[in-house]
């Protein structure tokens, strides 16, 4: 039989999605996909087209054209935009500070949910984001919604600055705060909580606890499901 179940983590910047999502795919030998990484691969790509966040139907047709590839490998997840690995730039503040005003575009949400959803189609994936409760996978049969007091994200954010990257620590919590902002008040899959999705307040908890509430979940889902059978 297949016990292979979804499992959707959403939540703000920071709260620790990636790296809790990421252990827990290892764990279960699932797969990990970021949904982050897409949004802002498509958002470096445009700042360097030239193409501003306003220009929509610029936007649009450019997203609707280009071939964007996801290749999960252990560590980090690729993204490739018409052939070309941007994984090396999405990090940036620059992009940080943009893809919330790319992300909230029809063509592109469009565009990334259809794929998102065709990479879950076989079950077994671990998929972090925003809107993946909510909208991409609804019917994910284990659900997160992962947060932290924005004090917290922004000091866990600070502590992975390089050294070229100068920005206080006040700076990266308006920052956060901001983007944050945006993206609840965003018209098209706002961030959110899903009905039924589990709460986890991760301020005072470490990465390990994290993974672990989370894949007691996903077993005891799994039990649950082949006990009825
Ligand atoms: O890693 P961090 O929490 O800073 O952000 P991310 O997960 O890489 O996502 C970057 C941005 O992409 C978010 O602030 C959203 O604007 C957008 N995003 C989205 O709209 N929907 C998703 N499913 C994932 C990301
Ligand atoms: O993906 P998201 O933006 O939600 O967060 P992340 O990039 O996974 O985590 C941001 C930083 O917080 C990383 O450097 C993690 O190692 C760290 N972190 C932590 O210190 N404690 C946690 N419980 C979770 C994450």
């Amino acid at each position: 039989t297949n016990d292979r179940i979804n499992v959707a983590i959403d939540g703000p910047a920071g709260a620790g999605k990636s790296t809790v999502a990421r252990l827990v795919a290892q764990k279960l030998s699932y797969i990990y996909v970021d949904t982050g990484a897409m949004y802002r691969a498509i958002t470096w790509y445009m700042i360097r087209e030239g193409i501003p966040a306003e220009d929509n139907l610029q936007v649009d047709q450019r997203v609707r054209d280009m071939v964007i590839e996801l290749i999960p490998e252990p560590d980090v997840q690729k993204v490739l935009i018409n052939g070309e690995d941007v994984t090396p730039h999405i990090r940036s503040l620059q992009v940080s500070g943009q893809v919330s005003q790319y992300s909230k575009i029809e063509g592109v949400r469009t565009r990334l949910s259809h794929l998102q959803r065709q990479m879950a189609l076989r079950k077994g994936v671990v998929m972090d984001g925003r809107d993946i409760g909510t909208t991409v996978l609804p019917d994910a049969e284990v659900k997160i919604f992962m947060t932290a007091s924005v004090e917290e994200r922004a000091l866990r954010r600070y502590k992975e600055l390089k050294d070229a990257e100068t920005v206080t620590l006040q700076q990266l919590e308006c920052d956060i705060a901001a983007r944050d902002r945006l993206d609840e008040g965003r018209e098209i899959s706002p961030l959110r909580r899903a009905e039924d999705a589990i709460l986890l307040d991760t301020t005072h908890m470490d990465i390990h606890q994290a993974v672990e509430a989370i894949v007691s979940r996903c077993r005891s889902y799994v039990d649950g499901e082949r006990n009825h059978l």
